[in-house]
């Protein structure tokens, strides 16, 4: 669902960040992306979820190759992808429950399609009690899992997750991994972007490294 080959990326004019990637996402994988700090793991993401284009070679995104998309179409192309940002992006001055309901509401659903899945979920990532709090007022480890509640929503094919436990504790993180498991286990495929060694140790799963540029994959 998605293929990269030979990708290069630069910034600018900035020596190359990322080196002749080649890989592919399968349909209902799980995988980590991981390597250090600056390595290029977010670059990597952008990429996938066309912010950003390749400075050569070629991406694929559901067969379709990005350079050939036209910009028109890339809101329903993306709407098959669920992000979770490392900074959140949540939007202060709504609820939780209105921030998880907005990509919905967007695509013109009506609240009553969408009001019980919108608490079913909030309630799966545990925060049934939080549903009518604003962001400002949520701890680290509740917006992460609200992030990931808008994310999930639209019931995505493909989960990408940007240091998803960069904010919480190690037994939250250990709980946000399981909830990947699981909705993994129901068939999305699943790519987290993750710094942390410990963690990934605790889970036995294919590992995308980007080190010096290149990556190394070790299923
Ligand atoms: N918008 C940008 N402009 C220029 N350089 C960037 C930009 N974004 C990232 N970089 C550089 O690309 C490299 C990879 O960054 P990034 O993808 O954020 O790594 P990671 O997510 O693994 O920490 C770093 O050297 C970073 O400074
Ligand atoms: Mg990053």
């Amino acid at each position: 669902m998605i293929d990269f080959e030979n990708v290069g990326l630069r910034y600018g004019l900035g020596r190359e960040v990322l080196s002749d990637m080649t890989f592919r996402i399968d349909p209902g994988s799980f995988q980590f992306l991981t390597g250090s700090s600056g390595a290029g793991k977010t670059s990597l993401l952008r990429l996938m979820l066309m912010s950003i284009n390749p400075s050569r070679g070629r991406i694929k995104l559901f067969s379709k190759e990005t350079s050939q998309i036209p910009r028109r179409d890339i809101p329903f192309i993306r709407r098959k992808l669920g992000v979770v940002f490392q900074d959140f992006r949540l939007l202060d001055h709504l609820t939780t429950y209105e921030n998880v309901a907005l990509p919905l509401r967007v695509r013109g659903k009506t609240e009553l399609n969408y009001r019980s899945d919108v608490t079913d979920l909030l309630k799966w990532v545990g925060l049934g009690e939080r549903i009518h709090a604003h962001p400002p007022v949520l701890s680290g480890g509740e917006k992460q899992r609200a992030a990931i509640a808008r994310a999930l929503i639209g019931q995505p094919e493909i989960l990408l997750a940007d240091e998803p436990t960069g904010n919480v504790d190690p037994s939250l993180a250990q709980r946000l991994l399981r909830l990947f498991i699981e909705l993994n286990r129901s068939g999305t495929s699943v790519v987290i972007a993750t710094h942390d060694m410990a963690l990934m140790d605790q889970f036995d799963a294919r590992r995308l490294v980007v080190n010096e540029g290149r990556l190394q994959i070790y299923e």
